[in-house]
């Protein structure tokens, strides 16, 4: 197939090489062999792509190669063995020491949180639900903002952290699909870069807005659909020295309106491009850097 690149694409582009020459600068100085040889090949396409408005898909397949293998260029490391989860409680109790601080996840919580803090409702002495906390990270920053917090998860492990962290807040061990409150008792309903675990994501789209107050603002944040093309893939995380892997399931903003339209309005929908993740991770897939790779939605419950 061939794409050519569009002329309204051609300001990115220019942004996307300056920041490649930046990176390939930067490991010239710091005299790192490896990363000198894959920047220098991220660059080199960076500026072929702006300069000859090339046949995108028409790469040597070198180039191709090194552009594509991120996952070692993010790791500075050979590529590891991965080893697949069995459940997700394994997979966060695996990865739970180095969840807020591994480079991969420290870029992606930048990101949301650039886009998020913007459009979060006023918290002070509201009632917030964290749905599937983690070791509270946003939570954090709901009590920051004077919120009464619970958050809940299925996993004691990420939840320990949370509790050591945040001592006024409250945190429970809990599943989205089945949660423990009333109707219609929260002020702010909040879940983050949880949905995308489970199958039957829609459960717990149901049971957020069922804890809502009425005018209560909901915020779903996660990884868009479109990553993987939109099919069930297997995610990498990251853990101490081992890469774990675990199915996602793809989330669009449309799925979620499937089952919000009726009981709620929609104030946002935020669609994040891969673009600001690979340039801060310094990284260049030319297939995904213009499509989106985090989702934000936020409601309103009528
Ligand atoms: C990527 S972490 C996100 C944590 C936190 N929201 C954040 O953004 O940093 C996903 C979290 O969802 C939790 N989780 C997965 N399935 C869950 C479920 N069915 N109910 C509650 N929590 C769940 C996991 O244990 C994990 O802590």
């Amino acid at each position: 197939m061939n794409k050519k690149i569009k002329v309204s694409d051609v300001s990115n582009l220019i942004s996307t090489c300056k920041e490649q020459i930046k990176f390939l600068e930067n490991s010239i100085r710091n005299k790192n062999k490896k990363y000198i040889e894959k920047n220098l090949i991220n660059a080199a396409t960076a500026l072929k792509i702006l300069s000859s408005n090339m046949n995108i898909t028409d790469f040597d397949e070198k180039i191709k190669e090194n552009v594509e293998n991120w996952w070692a260029l993010r790791t500075n490391k050979k590529i590891y063995e991965t080893i697949k989860s069995k459940s997700i409680e394994e997979l966060y109790r695996n990865i739970v020491d180095v969840y807020e601080t591994e480079k991969t996840r420290k870029v992606l919580f930048e990101i949301e949180e650039k886009y998020l803090l913007p459009i979060l409702p006023n918290l002070k002495n509201k009632n917030v639900l964290d749905v599937g906390c983690g070791t509270g990270r946003c939570a954090n920053i709901f009590v920051k903002k004077g919120a009464g917090i619970i958050g809940i998860d299925t996993s004691r492990e990420m939840i320990e952290i949370a509790k050591r962290k945040i001592k006024n807040a409250k945190f429970k061990i809990m599943d989205a699909r089945k949660l423990d409150f009333p109707d219609n008792c929260f002020d702010f309903v909040f879940s983050s870069l949880m949905l995308s675990h489970l199958r039957d994501w829609k459960k717990s789209v149901k049971e957020i807005i069922r804890v809502a107050k009425k005018d209560g603002c909901i915020i779903i944040s996660d990884i868009h659909g479109a990553v993987g093309g939109g099919k069930t893939r297997s995610m990498k995380f990251l853990g101490n020295e081992k890469v774990f892997s675990i199915n996602q399931y793809p989330i669009f903003p449309s799925d979620i309106l499937s089952v919000a339209k009726d009981k709620c309005q929609i104030i946002d929908i935020i669609e994040i491009r891969s673009s600001e993740f690979q340039n801060k991770m310094g990284y260049f897939n030319n297939e995904t850097y213009y499509q989106p790779t985090l989702l934000i939605m936020k409601l309103i419950k009528r």
